[in-house]
């Protein structure tokens, strides 16, 4: 009888500790067919690549050209950090020759990253944000990598990426990954959240948590107040209701990543307004807003612009911002309201 128990329980372990990212891909698409299992080496790549980086950042004090800043400036007009193109460049290595991964579009590249030998058969688009929140790199706070999968439409010679110009319900995966304390991996395939850990003593992506829901409202709110006077006067109300409720936190960390996780394990509401001097809003849609609106909306949670869903809004380019109003879905809609209501 006791050595039945032990047996289970290792059983159990062991059947835990085996959940990793590309077998659960597999059984949540129920398929062993040519796309789950593409789509299961892919979520296995991003997993090698949030190693890599990991690996990088655990001490990254200690490595020459590590932190710090390139002297260069991003297409969006920002100071780049070694750190950044470290990131960046780990997914395209990661994604040469894989042939899953057609073409590669991420904040710190202008045009998309074409990957020729993968092109007759990569099916998909990845579009990243490498590094997310890389003002914390130097500080040794949260910083995370944002990920979305699409379909590759077509071969885009002049390397536009006009058919990646569609709304977030066209992504077929998102995710993102949090450096933190441990470091986890949550994504999904419309089919549910789903968290995992890396376990550094197998060096594995192991799940920890499935079918994650978001609470239906939560006493968090994570915002800039520094911008306050920079918002259009109806996120102002909201602030102005929040201190007034008892209860309430303010939890900003500066890292997209960091403050959704904890809005999402928590809830409560996170925003990024349009402001006078980022006047359509700082976050970008493609690998910032939609990838976590999707996660949201998978969660049960809710992701706004102010106006509408963010998973209906339609880019204009790649590179575009939009506000973001995301997390408990009792919360989005109260934001939302102070919005309408203050509208002269
Ligand atoms: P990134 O480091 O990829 O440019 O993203 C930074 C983003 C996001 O992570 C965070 O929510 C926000 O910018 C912080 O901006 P502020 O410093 O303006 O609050
Ligand atoms: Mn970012
Ligand atoms: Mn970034």
């Amino acid at each position: 009888m006791a050595q039945a128990t032990i047996s289970e329980t290792h059983t159990r372990d062991l059947d835990r500790d085996c959940t990793t990212l590309s077998r659960h891909v597999l059984e949540q698409l129920q398929s062993f067919g040519p796309e789950a299992q593409d789509l299961s080496a892919l979520m296995q790549r991003i997993g090698l690549a949030a190693k890599l980086i990991a690996r990088r950042l655990s001490h990254a004090g200690l490595v020459d050209d590590a932190l710090g800043f390139t002297g260069e400036i991003n297409v969006q007009g920002e100071a780049v950090k070694r750190m950044d193109v470290y990131a960046n460049q780990v997914f395209i290595s990661v994604f040469r020759q894989s042939g899953l991964v057609c073409r590669l579009a991420s904040e710190e590249m202008e045009k998309p990253y074409y990957i020729p030998e993968n092109c007759p058969i990569g099916r998909y688009t990845l579009l990243y944000d490498p590094l997310d929140g890389s003002a914390n790199v130097d500080v040794d706070l949260n910083v995370g990598s944002i990920f979305a999968v699409r379909r590759q439409e077509f071969y885009d010679e002049s390397h536009e990426a006009r058919d990646l110009l569609q709304p977030g319900d066209r992504q077929i995966a998102a995710g993102y990954v949090l450096y933190g304390a441990s470091t986890l991996l949550v994504y999904s395939l419309g089919q549910g959240v789903h968290v995992f850990v890396l376990d550094p003593s197998l060096g594995e992506f192991v799940l920890a948590q499935s079918d994650v829901q978001i609470p239906e409202s939560g006493q968090i709110y994570s915002v800039n107040e520094g911008n306050f006077w920079q918002w259009p006067e109806g996120y102002r109300q909201y602030i102005r209701e929040m201190h007034r409720r008892e209860g309430y936190s303010g939890r900003y960390s500066g890292a997209l990543v960091a403050d959704f996780h904890r809005i999402l394990m928590q809830g409560g509401v996170f925003l990024y307004p349009e402001t006078v001097k980022n006047p359509a809003g700082k976050l970008r849609l493609l690998y910032e807003a939609a990838p976590m609106a999707f996660l949201a909306e998978q969660a049960g949670g809710k992701a706004s612009d102010g106006q509408q869903p963010i998973l209906v809004r339609q880019p204009q380019a790649l590179h575009d911002r939009c506000p973001l109003i995301i997390g408990s879905a009792a919360d989005v809609d109260f934001v939302e309201a102070c919005l309408a209501e203050s509208v002269p």
